[in-house]
Order: structure tokens, then C-alpha cells, then sequence
């Protein structure tokens, strides 16, 4: 088997590409990645070494590129990650969201068609279902819900399903879709909440809540979101959508407590600042459909997975303090200097 993991140079799709290349050591794994400022070749340092693994440096867009590559390599199975995926970078510049989630996801299914892929797997988000009330702890994101988006990201995320489906309606392309709640762990780009906090943390800097903080996230340990993908594209149906999460919500000012306490540094650290335009309230999945049909459920509990994820940070300092040594200080400026 063959699969191409596209934006497997960050966050979650390197973390798949360890996991595939462990859980089936016969596949032949491709990276498609064309190294955005979290693309990060250090991040696939562990995989370079296997013969089953190649890595090829390309934009997702680059049609040319992408169909003389599936001609290539005459893929059986396509899990596409490659995205903007930050919703304070999409408020700013929304254009390259449009044209990487949208028309890159256009482009690979072209592909898709064109060299017969036996099942093409969009990562997408549960940020397309909108938010829940604060008040209605009752109330959980069915695959059935509409979809409504309330940031530039979460509206490329949610174009990009729609087109997907009418792939599989017009074409008959076999897809299938995974709606994924919020992802912790290793390898994530200090930009995000986690590890951005982490790393204030550890510098006794400000940590930076928006808002009032009682935004709630419902947070999934990444290998339990790689495993979900990996039982999705062996036996989930085509055309179908799933859902992942492992009912793990929690208030931003919760995880940042929690942070703090873990790394010994004085809640006198948090510091409220504007609120985020358009911040959604609360995401909570329920996964009762992947559960039933495939018999996923997350592994990992929240109060191990974060002791893990803070435990990685101190291991791998070199890792993001080389991210934070570039760009990433002049967006750290513009995002939060008057914040
Ligand atoms: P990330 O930002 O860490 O990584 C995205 C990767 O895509 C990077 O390696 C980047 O270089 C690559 N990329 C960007 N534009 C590209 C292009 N035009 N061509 C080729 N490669 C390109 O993102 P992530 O957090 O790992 O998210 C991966 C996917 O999972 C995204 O589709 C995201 O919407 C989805 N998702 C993320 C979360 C989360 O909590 N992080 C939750 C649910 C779903
Ligand atoms: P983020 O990690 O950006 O993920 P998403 O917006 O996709 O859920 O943010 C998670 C939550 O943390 C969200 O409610 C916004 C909040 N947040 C802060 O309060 N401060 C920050 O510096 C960041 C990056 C996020």
C-alpha cells in the first residue's frame, strides 16, 4: 500500500507518518509538504531514515507538480493535512487559507480522479459545525449538523468538505471525511494555545488569555487523532464523515492553570488581553458514530497526555527554540503587542 500524506511536515501529519510507518512497517509513506513557516524538515528527522518514507517538497496548489507525482507514484490511499491552519493568522490574511484549503484540496482530488487513488481522506475540523452555547452542556456536534463557520479558516475548512462530498456525489471519487476536535501534542507550532503557553511558561513571560478565558475546547492527545484516521481510511464507508473527540472539554483558563502548575510558575503569570473576532464559545464532539462503526476510543487521557506534552516540550527545547528565533518573533510582536 502507498499513501501520500499531504502537510506532513507539521503537527498532526508528521505525527501520522510515525504512526503509519510503525503500525504498518510494509506501506510506503510520501510526504507532500511545500515547508510554510510550520513545516518543519527537523519534525520528519525520525522518519528520513526509513527506506518506506520519502519526502517530496511541493505546494499543494502546484497542479503540475501534484499530477506528474501521482503519475509517479500511483498512490492507493491520499490523507490530505496540508493547510493554513491558525484562526488568528486567518483573521489577518485570509487569502492563503482560500487558496491552500480550498483549491489545494480541488487539485488533489483532480488528482485523485485522473490516477484511479482508492480512497482520498480529507482532515478536516469540528470548527465547521460553528459553536455551542456555554450554557447547553447538553448539546455535542453530530455529523448531521450544518455547517456554519464563524472564522476565514473554519470557512476554508468547511468549502473544502462541501466540495469534497460533491466529489463523491458528481464523480464518485471514494472519499471520506474525519472532523477532528482540538489536537495536543508533540511537534506542535508554538502558535497554537498549548504550546504557546508552554513555552511563556518556562520564559516566565505573560500568558496571553483571551477574552475571559472560560472558552472551552475539547482537547484529543494526537496519536488517538492518527489512530482514528488510520481505522477511517481501512474500514470507515465511503462517503461517509466522522467525527473525533474524545469528550475532553475544557475552559482555556482550565488548560492554562494546568500548564502552570505543572511547570511550578505563579498563576500571576496569565494576563487577559482582547478577545479574538468572532471567538467561538465552546466545541464538543460526540463521537458516538466512529465508536459504534469502528470501535475507536482515545487512549490517552487529558491529565497524561498534557504531562507528556510538557514533558516533550522540556526535551525538545532546541526543537522551538529555533522556531522562536526566526518570524515567529515579529508575529509574536504584531499579534500581542497591543493586544
Ligand atoms: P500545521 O499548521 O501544523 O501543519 C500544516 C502543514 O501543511 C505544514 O507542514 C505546512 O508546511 C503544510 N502546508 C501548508 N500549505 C501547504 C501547501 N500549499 N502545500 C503543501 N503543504 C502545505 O497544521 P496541523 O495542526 O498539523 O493541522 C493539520 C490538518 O488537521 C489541517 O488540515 C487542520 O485543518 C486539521 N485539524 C487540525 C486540528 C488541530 O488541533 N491542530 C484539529 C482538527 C483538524
Ligand atoms: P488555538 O490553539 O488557536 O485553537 P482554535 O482556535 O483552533 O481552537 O486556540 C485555542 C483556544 O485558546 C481558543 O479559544 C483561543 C485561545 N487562545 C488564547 O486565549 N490565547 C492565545 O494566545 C491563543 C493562541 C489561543
Amino acid at each position: 500500500m502507498k499513501v501520500l500524506v499531504t502537510g506532513g511536515a507539521g503537527f498532526i501529519g508528521s505525527n501520522f507518518i510515525f504512526y503509519m510507518l510503525d503500525k504498518h512497517p510494509d506501506y510506503d509513506v510520501v510526504c507532500l509538504d511545500c515547508l510554510t513557516y510550520c513545516g518543519n524538515m527537523k519534525t520528519l528527522d525520525p522518519a528520513m531514515a526509513n527506506d518506506h518514507f520519502k519526502f517530496v517538497k511541493g505546494d499543494v496548489t502546484d497542479r503540475e507538480l501534484v499530477f506528474k507525482l501521482f503519475e509517479e507514484e500511483k498512490f492507493d490511499v491520499v490523507v490530505n493535512f496540508a493547510a493554513e491552519s491558525h484562526v488568528d493568522r486567518s483573521i489577518e490574511d485570509p487569502g492563503v487559507f482560500l487558496r491552500t484549503n480550498i483549491l489545494g484540496t480541488q487539485v488533489l482530488m483532480d488528482a485523485s480522479r485522473e490516477y484511479g487513488v482508492g480512497r482520498f481522506h480529507q482532515v478536516g475540523t469540528d470548527e465547521v459545525y460553528g459553536d455551542l452555547p456555554l450554557d447547553r452542556p447538553d448539546l455535542f456536534f453530530t455529523e448531521d449538523m450544518p455547517l456554519t463557520a464563524s472564522s476565514p479558516y473554519s470557512a476554508s475548512k468547511a468549502s473544502a468538505d462541501l466540495l469534497v462530498m460533491a466529489y463523491h456525489r458528481t464523480y464518485g471519487l471514494p472519499v471520506t471525511i474525519s472532523r477532528c476536535s482540538n489536537n495536543y501534542g508533540p511537534y506542535q507550532f508554538p502558535e497554537k494555545l498549548i504550546p504557546l503557553m508552554i513555552k511563556n511558561a518556562l520564559a516566565d513571560e505573560p500568558l496571553p488569555v483571551y477574552g475571559t478565558g472560560e472558552n472551552v475546547r475539547d482537547w484529543l492527545y494526537v496519536e488517538d487523532h492518527c489512530k482514528a484516521i488510520d481505522m477511517i481510511i481501512h474500514d470507515g464507508k465511503v462517503g461517509e464523515v466522522y467525527n473525533i473527540g474524545g469528550h475532553n472539554e475544557k475552559s482555556n483558563l482550565d488548560v492554562v492553570k494546568t500548564i502552570l502548575r505543572q511547570v511550578g510558575k505563579p498563576e500571576s503569570l496569565i494576563t487577559f488581553v482582547g478577545d479574538r473576532k468572532g471567538h467561538d464559545l465552546r466545541y464538543a464532539i460526540d463521537p458516538a458514530k466512529i465508536h459504534a462503526e469502528l470501535g475507536w476510543l482515545p487512549d490517552t487521557k487529558f491529565d497524561d497526555g498534557i504531562r507528556q506534552t510538557i514533558q516533550w516540550y522540556l526535551d525538545n527545547r532546541s526543537w522551538w527554540e529555533e522556531i522562536i528565533s526566526g518570524e515567529y518573533q515579529e508575529y509574536y510582536e504584531k499579534m500581542y503587542s497591543n493586544r
